[in-house]
């Protein structure tokens, strides 16, 4: 399959990357940066740190938009630190960020290969509402598009009923939401069920002793970002959200979805960049004027998901 990410990297953003630079049978196209948990550049000195890590420095990483549509940016760096990867400060990446930008290359790509794509979306929809904006066509030449963000059935992180990557830039997401194109939400519905614990933790710490690069990495990164997690939560474990985002981009199997209507709040006082689905499509489809436009994520096997996961990073 042919994959191209959008990624604010971010530690779960690069736990993902290493996960896919890992997985056989994915032809990783590029990856393109946007601002979010850092700035854009930051984001991709980050990613290309991440694949270094796992073997894949041939792959292109282009940076993205350095700002919302509308909104001033806000980076997050009380989550992931001030350099983006736990505040470890790891040296600069032997490569370089490519010339063209992460709206032009998800324009190029989508054209060289027509309906071929998945593009799969971990930080805020800038990049992709941009990519729109210029061509409108965009959404026929994409096969599948899969959006780590957004939250209908519990609680937001970036606020009562937001998650951060629709929060970033609402203007964005509504846009894509509204596009017409194949979309995926795993959302906080399923993210905040999918952990990696101390003990994950423990077995990539003596991966990484014992040579593994790859391992090595996702162990020297984690310790901060799973430290603001169980700060919250009380327990030593920190959410998977772009992982499992990227594990459903190669294998929906991981999660159950069902269709529903969702659009984005863009305007409301207290619910600014909230997911607004129409939970009567569970019940009363009747009720509901507009068709589906989202296969929105509500269970995940995290199992599964956490056993594979480990097994590609020290396999
Ligand atoms: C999302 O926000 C970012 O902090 C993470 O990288 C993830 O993409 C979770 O809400
Ligand atoms: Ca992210």
């Amino acid at each position: 399959m042919k994959l191209l990410l959008d990624v604010d990297t971010g530690v779960d953003d690069a736990l993902g990357l290493l996960y896919v630079a890992r997985s056989p049978g994915v032809e990783l196209l590029g990856v393109g940066t946007v601002f979010g948990n850092v700035d854009a550049e930051t984001a991709a000195y980050n990613t290309l740190r991440a694949l270094e890590a796992a073997g894949r420095r041939e792959v292109p990483v282009a940076v993205g938009a350095a700002r919302p549509l509308l909104a001033p940016p806000i980076a997050a760096t009380w989550v992931h630190g001030e350099d983006g990867l736990g505040n470890t400060y790891l040296p600069a990446p032997a490569g370089s960020p490519v010339a063209e930008t992460a709206v032009e290359q998800i324009l190029r790509l989508t054209r060289t290969h027509p309906g071929e794509v998945v593009l799969c979306a971990v930080g805020p929809l800038t990049n992709l509402a941009l990519a729109l904006g210029l061509d409108p066509d965009l959404p026929r030449r994409v096969r599948h598009v899969v959006v780590m963000g957004g939250v209908v059935m519990r609680a937001g992180n970036s606020g009562p009923m937001q998650e951060a990557n629709v929060w970033h830039d609402p203007e964005a997401a509504r846009m894509v939401y509204r596009a017409g194109w194949p979309i995926t939400q795993v959302g906080l519905d399923v993210t905040m069920e999918t952990f990696l614990t101390d003990r994950h933790l423990a077995a990539l710490v003596a991966a990484g002793e014992a040579g593994n690069r790859a391992a090595g990495f996702a162990a020297q990164i984690t310790p901060f970002y799973l430290g603001v997690y169980q700060r919250f939560l009380g327990q030593p474990r920190c959410a998977m959200h772009d992982p499992l985002a990227m594990g459903v981009a190669l294998d929906p199997t991981y999660v159950e979805c069902v269709e529903l209507h969702v659009d984005v709040e863009t305007r409301g006082e207290l619910t600014r960049g909230m997911t607004v689905a129409d939970l009567r499509g569970l019940a009363a489809p009747a009720l509901v004027k507009e068709k589906p436009n989202v296969r929105v994520a509500l269970k995940v096997d995290a199992g599964r998901f956490m056993a594979d996961w480990m097994a590609r990073i020290l396999g």
